[in-house]
């Protein structure tokens, strides 16, 4: 796909964390540094919003000349977020899209979190050029995943909330980054609940490659080696920028005619330079 388009902001909304930066989208290095703001307690909207203009002004991008992609911690289906797992309630059924998009004057390019992430390391990292399924993980406040197939993203998986069927509480509430900061747990505890977790997906997906993001990615050596699974496993080429990284290649989209970010998203993992 030929683009115009050659840099873009990217701005990862999670739930401890919103994190941007100018990204060059010919091979998703950051221009500037990383700007992160604490995610205001309670994330309601309006709050989220003051934050993200907070991380624009920093990056002195507040204009409508360089694309913007905003990735967020939710279902995110036709602009709307469907669920709020480590945000306000108010989200469920909002249309955060147009809602940011008035607030901020300009117009954004919005998607799932993990999602995104997964678009970066499909274009620029770890999932490039493999074919078959990856699934991509970010272990972080909660756990958030991409599926992708031969390099086109099925976008709004929630592997996180799978459950564990003993205990009938989501993976995510016992293996994210989160729970082994809460618990105060050893890498060995933490590993041998990754163990179970990535264990499942492997049954239940039979995939090619595992991919994990998140910052706790950056430790990679210390938890990953314990884990014992057929599936190849690997850290996140960009670690915790992955999400920022994909969220400003949904811009690339934007000169293709879609309709949706789920079609953006799987334009951009299609697209070649
Ligand atoms: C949310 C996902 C999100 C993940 C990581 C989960 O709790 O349900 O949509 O991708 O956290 O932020």
């Amino acid at each position: 796909m030929a683009t115009k388009t050659q840099h873009a902001v990217g701005v990862d909304i999670g739930g401890t964390g919103i994190k941007g930066a100018l990204v060059d989208l010919a091979d998703g290095s950051l221009l500037t540094d990383r700007v992160k703001v604490a995610t205001p307690a309670g994330a309601e909207p309006k709050d989220v919003l003051a934050a993200v203009k907070v991380v624009l002004e920093t990056l002195e991008v507040t204009g409508a000349d360089v694309p913007l992609g905003v990735a967020f911690p939710a279902i995110v289906r036709r602009g709307r977020t469907m669920s709020a797992a480590n945000v306000s309630d108010k989200w469920i059924g909002f249309e955060a899209e147009t809602f940011f998009e008035d607030g901020l004057g300009r117009e954004i390019h919005f998607a799932n979190d993990a999602d995104v992430a997964g678009v970066a390391e499909l274009r620029y990292g770890a999932a490039k050029d493999v074919d078959g399924l990856v699934i991509l993980t970010t272990l972080g406040t909660g756990i958030g995943t991409a599926l992708m197939y031969d390099g086109v993203l099925i976008p709004n998986s929630e592997l996180g909330h799978l459950q564990r069927a003993e205990k009938k509480r989501d993976f995510e509430g016992v293996a994210a980054y989160s729970a082994m900061e809460r618990e105060d747990l050893s890498w060995e505890e933490w590993a041998a609940r990754l163990q179970r977790y990535y264990s499942h997906l492997e049954f239940l997906f039979s995939p090619d490659l595992f991919v994990v993001g998140g910052g706790v990615s950056k430790h990679a050596d210390r938890f990953l080696p314990l884990l014992d699974l057929d599936t190849p496993i690997v850290p996140a080429v960009h670690r915790n920028n992955a999400g920022i990284i994909g969220a400003a290649a949904l811009a690339l989209a934007a000169d293709a005619p879609t309709s949706t970010p789920a079609e953006a998203a799987t334009l951009v993992a299609k697209s070649t330079d």
